[in-house]
C-alpha cells in the first residue's frame, strides 16, 4: 500500500505542475487520441490496474482523481435491463427504470430492412443514454448454427451476410448518441449447454467464412467501440482471453480499437487476461446470470493478482496501457464526448419503433386465402393458447427485461377486432413454467386450475362454434426454450401443442396458426391448416403488430432469417461430436477453472443453414428467406452491365420489381451468386446483396445491385486469404432461396 501512496504522490504532483492550464485530456477541441495519451500519462498504476476490472455487476472505476467518470454497461440487446444491486444480480426496485421493449434481435432480421435496424439501434441507444449507460451489452451475432440453441432469439440468423449487413446500421444508430455498442459474444458461441466448458474445433475456411463475417463487419463497418468475449473455449484457451480471436484477428487483422469485456465470469486465468488481449474483465466469480460473490473485486484476476505479477516483474506495464488506452477511448468517446444528446425513455417515438419493426418482422409462411380475417365473416373469434396472453418481454436470461407496457397477442387482438366481434380466450395447454425473472413476472403463470384434459376439450369445443380460430403457442422463454444457459431439449413444439393445433385443425376449417418464437419449430400439422404465422418476441407493441398483420391493416413483409428443416434430423448436426459435443479427457486445465472440457467439431464446415439443405437436396418446411404477403409481385428484366469483370472490376445487375396485386406492399429481392467452377466445395448459392423495396398496387421500381470482388471469395485456408478464381458465376435473383425468379451469368476472367 505505501508503495501505491507513494505513485499516487507523484502523480498528484505532476498534475500540480500542468493545472495552471487546461489539461489536454479536458480539452474538448483536442483529438481523442491526444486527450487519452495525456489522461493515461497522469495515472497512476493503481487507478490504471483499478480502471481494467469491474466494481460492481455492471460497473468499472473511471479515475475520480481526474474527474474521468465510471464505466456503466447495460444488456442489451432488446431493452434496457432494469438497475440491479451494486454486487448482486437481484433486481434494485427502483421506480423509474421500466423500459420500451423493442422486437428480439431474430425479428430485426426478419425484416431484411437496414433502415429499421439503424431505427432500432438509435432508439434503443437514447434509451441507455438516458438511463446514463456507457454501453449497451448488444447487439448479438452468433450464427444460428442449430434450432436448439436456446440463444438464437438474441442473434440475427443463420447467414453471415444477413448478419452483418444489419448489424452495422444497429451498431451505428446506438453509438450516435454516445454510447458504445458491445457486440457479442465473440467467437463461436453457437450453443448454450455447456457454454462454459465447451471448446471448439473448426477448420479456418468455417471460421472466416461463416462465423466471422458479421463480428468483422460490426468492427470496420459499424466501428463499433466495445466486442464481448463469448464464455467457451477455441483452440482450448478461453475466448475472452484468447491470443487467436482478440490480438491476431480482431486487432491485429481488423484493427479494432475498442475495448474488449469479457463476458460475465469468462475470465480463469490471471497470465491469459493479461496477454491475450481482453481489456476489461467483468463478472467473475458469477455465472452471468444468477450466483454472485460479493466483494470479490479485488481478487479478480485483473485486479490483485495483476497488481503482484507487476510488483514481482513477472508482468510489465505495457500491456496494462494498452487496456487502460483502450478504455480511455472508450469513454472519451462516451461519457467525455461532447455535445453527447441526453437520449430519451419511453418515449411514443420509440413505442413507435417498436411497433414498425415488430409489424415489418412478422413472417407470413402460409396464406391458403384466409388471411387477412374477413371482419364481415368474423361474428366470433376464439383466441387460443398460452403465448397470447404472456409477456414476453420477461425471462430467456440477461436480455430480460421490465417493461413500462407490453401489449400481448390477445390484447391487441381484442383491441383490434373487439368492436366488430365477439372474442373467446381459451387457454388450451398450461406449459407451468414461469418465466418470471428478477421479480418481474411473465403474467399468468399460476392462475389456471384446470387439468390438462380439461384445457385442451374446452379448447376444441369452443373452436367448433366460432368463426375464426387464431391459435397463438410456440416456444417461450422459459429453460431449455428460448433461453441463455439452456438449450432446447427437442425440435418439436413442447407441451402436447402438436395434437392440440391438429385437434383444432378437425374442428375447424378457418385455422390460423401464429408460432412466436426465436427458433425453426417442427410444424407436423402444416399441411392441415390454412394459414400460419411466424411471430417472434415482439416487445412492447407485439398484440399491436399481430393484429395489424392478421387484419390486413399492414401486409405481411418478413422473411426468415433461418431455414425451417421438416424435422430436426434433416440437419448438418448428426454426431454428438458436432452438438451438444463429447468428453474426450481434456479440462480447463488452469487453477481457477479445471472442469472437464466438452470438445465440439464444426465437422459440418460451411454448410450450415440453407447451404446445407441446398448441397443434400433436403426440402424444408420453409426455405431461409421466404415470406408471404397479401400482395403479388414480379421480377423481371434481370440485366447485367457487362458478361465478364476483371479481379478490381464492379459489375451492376438490374432487374424490374412491380407488384401486381391490388395492395401496397413490400418484398425483398435476394440476390444470390453461385461459383460454378472451382478448386474447393462452395454452396450451391450464396446471400450476397438484398433490397426491400414497397411499392403501390401496379407500381414498378428499377432495382440494382453492384456486385464486386468480394461477393465471389472464399477463405483459402492454406494460404489464408480470400480469393476469387476466374470462371464462370451466376448470380440468382428471387424472394427466397427457393424462390428463384431470375437468372445471368458472368465470368471472372
Ligand atoms: C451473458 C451476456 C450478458 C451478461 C451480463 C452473461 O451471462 O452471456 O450476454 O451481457 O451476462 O448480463
Amino acid at each position: 500500500m505505501i508503495w501505491g501512496m507513494t505513485l499516487l504522490a507523484t502523480a498528484c504532483t505532476s498534475h500540480r505542475n500542468v493545472s495552471s492550464q487546461s489539461p489536454v485530456y479536458l480539452d474538448e477541441s483536442k483529438s481523442i487520441e491526444e486527450r487519452v495519451e495525456d489522461a493515461l500519462s497522469r495515472m497512476t498504476l493503481e487507478e490504471k490496474i483499478d480502471m481494467t476490472h469491474a466494481q460492481s455487476k455492471f460497473s468499472s472505476p473511471g479515475v475520480p482523481r481526474l474527474g474521468i467518470p465510471e464505466i456503466w454497461c447495460t444488456d442489451g440487446p432488446h431493452g434496457i435491463r432494469p438497475e440491479v444491486f451494486w454486487d448482486e444480480w437481484d433486481q434494485a426496485g427502483w421506480t423509474n427504470d421500466s423500459c420500451t421493449a423493442y422486437p428480439a434481435l431474430t425479428g430485426l432480421a426478419a425484416t431484411w430492412n437496414k433502415d429499421l435496424s439503424h431505427l432500432y439501434g438509435h432508439s434503443i441507444g437514447e434509451e441507455a443514454r438516458y438511463r446514463k449507460k456507457s454501453v449497451l451489452l448488444g447487439p448479438g451475432v452468433n450464427i444460428c448454427r442449430t434450432p436448439l440453441n436456446g440463444r438464437n432469439f438474441e442473434y440475427m440468423g443463420e447467414d453471415p451476410y444477413l448478419a452483418s449487413t444489419l448489424v452495422v446500421p444497429y451498431i451505428q444508430g446506438v453509438q450516435e448518441n454516445g454510447v458504445a455498442a458491445c457486440v457479442k459474444h465473440f467467437a463461436l458461441n453457437n450453443a448454450e449447454s455447456n457454454r462454459h466448458t465447451t471448446n471448439i474445433h473448426i477448420d479456418d475456411r468455417t471460421l472466416h467464412e461463416i462465423y466471422l463475417p458479421a463480428f468483422k463487419a460490426a468492427v470496420q463497418e459499424g466501428q463499433a467501440w466495445a466486442i464481448m468475449g463469448s464464455y467457451n473455449l477455441y483452440r482450448h484457451i478461453w475466448c475472452s482471453h484468447n491470443p487467436y480471436l482478440l490480438n491476431d484477428i480482431l486487432k491485429k487483422d481488423w484493427g479494432f480499437d475498442g475495448v474488449v469485456i469479457s463476458d460475465w465470469g469468462a475470465v480463469h486465468d490471471t497470465d491469459e487476461a493479461v496477454k491475450n488481449g481482453l481489456d476489461l474483465e467483468y463478472g467473475s466469480w458469477t455465472n452471468g446470470l444468477t450466483m454472485g460473490k460479493t466483494n470479490a473485486y479485488d481478487n479478480y484476476f485483473l485486479a490483485d493478482p495483476y497488481r503482484e505479477g507487476i510488483r514481482s516483474g513477472k508482468y510489465g506495464t505495457e500491456e496494462l496501457d494498452e487496456k487502460c488506452r483502450r478504455i480511455l477511448r472508450l469513454i472519451f468517446r462516451t461519457e467525455m464526448a461532447p455535445d453527447r444528446p441526453f437520449g430519451r425513455f419511453t418515449c411514443p417515438e420509440h413505442y413507435e419503433a417498436a411497433r414498425k419493426i415488430g409489424t415489418e418482422s412478422i413472417v407470413l409462411l402460409k396464406n391458403e386465402d384466409i388471411l387477412p380475417i374477413a371482419v364481415e365473416k368474423a361474428k366470433q373469434i376464439l383466441v387460443v393458447g398460452e403465448n397470447a396472453i404472456k409477456m414476453m418481454s420477461v425471462g430467456g436470461g440477461s436480455s430480460s427485461l421490465k417493461v413500462e407496457h407490453e401489449i400481448s397477442p390477445l390484447e391487441g387482438i381484442r383491441t383490434r377486432f373487439g368492436q366488430s366481434s365477439e372474442i373467446i380466450f381459451e387457454r388450451g395447454y398450461d406449459s407451468h413454467t414461469n418465466e418470471g425473472y428478477n421479480g418481474v413476472s411473465a403474467g399468468k403463470e399460476a392462475d389456471e386450475t384446470r387439468s390438462a384434459a380439461e384445457l385442451f376439450n374446452d379448447a376444441i369445443k369452443a373452436a367448433k362454434k366460432a368463426d375464426y380460430v387464431i391459435y397463438v403457442g410456440g416456444l417461450n422463454k422459459a429453460a431449455h426454450q428460448d433461453c441463455e444457459d439452456t438449450d432446447r431439449l427437442s425440435y418439436e413444439l413442447p407441451y402436447g401443442q402438436n395434437e392440440l393445433i391438429e385437434a383444432l385443425a378437425a374442428v375447424n376449417k378457418n385455422l390460423i396458426v401464429v408460432n412466436i418464437s426465436g427458433n425453426p419449430v417442427a410444424m407436423p400439422w402444416a399441411d392441415h391448416v390454412p394459414a400460419i404465422v411466424q411471430s417472434w418476441y415482439l416487445g412492447s407493441e407485439a398484440g399491436t403488430c399481430l393484429a395489424a398483420i392478421l387484419s390486413g391493416d399492414e401486409n405481411p413483409s418478413g422473411k426468415l432469417p433461418f431455414t425451417y428443416p421438416v424435422q430436426y434430423s434433416d440437419g448438418p448436426l448428426k454426431e454428438a461430436a458436432q452438438y451438444p459435443g463429447v468428453l474426450e479427457g481434456k479440462t480447463g486445465g488452469v487453477e481457477a477453472y479445471d472442469e472437464p472440457i466438452h470438445e465440439m467439431y464444426y465437422s459440418e464446415g460451411i454448410f450450415v443453414g440453407y447451404r446445407w439443405y441446398e448441397k443434400q437436396a433436403i426440402k424444408p418446411q420453409f426455405a431461409f428467406g421466404h415470406g408471404l404477403s397479401y400482395t403479388r409481385f414480379e421480377l423481371n428484366d434481370i440485366h447485367l452491365d457487362r458478361t465478364s469483370i476483371r479481379n478490381n472490376e464492379s459489375l451492376k445487375v438490374t432487374a424490374t420489381l412491380t407488384n401486381v396485386g391490388e395492395r401496397a406492399g413490400a418484398e425483398v429481392v435476394q440476390l444470390y451468386i453461385q461459383d460454378e467452377e472451382s478448386s474447393v466445395e462452395r454452396p450451391l448459392k450464396e446471400l450476397k446483396g438484398f433490397t426491400k423495396v414497397f411499392l403501390e398496387p401496379g407500381e414498378s421500381q428499377d432495382i440494382e445491385f453492384s456486385i464486386d470482388i468480394e461477393s465471389l471469395r472464399f477463405y483459402d485456408a492454406t494460404t489464408q486469404q480470400w480469393v476469387a478464381e476466374p470462371g464462370e458465376f451466376a448470380i440468382h435473383l428471387g424472394t427466397s432461396s427457393d424462390k428463384i425468379l431470375q437468372t445471368a451469368k458472368f465470368s471472372l476472367r
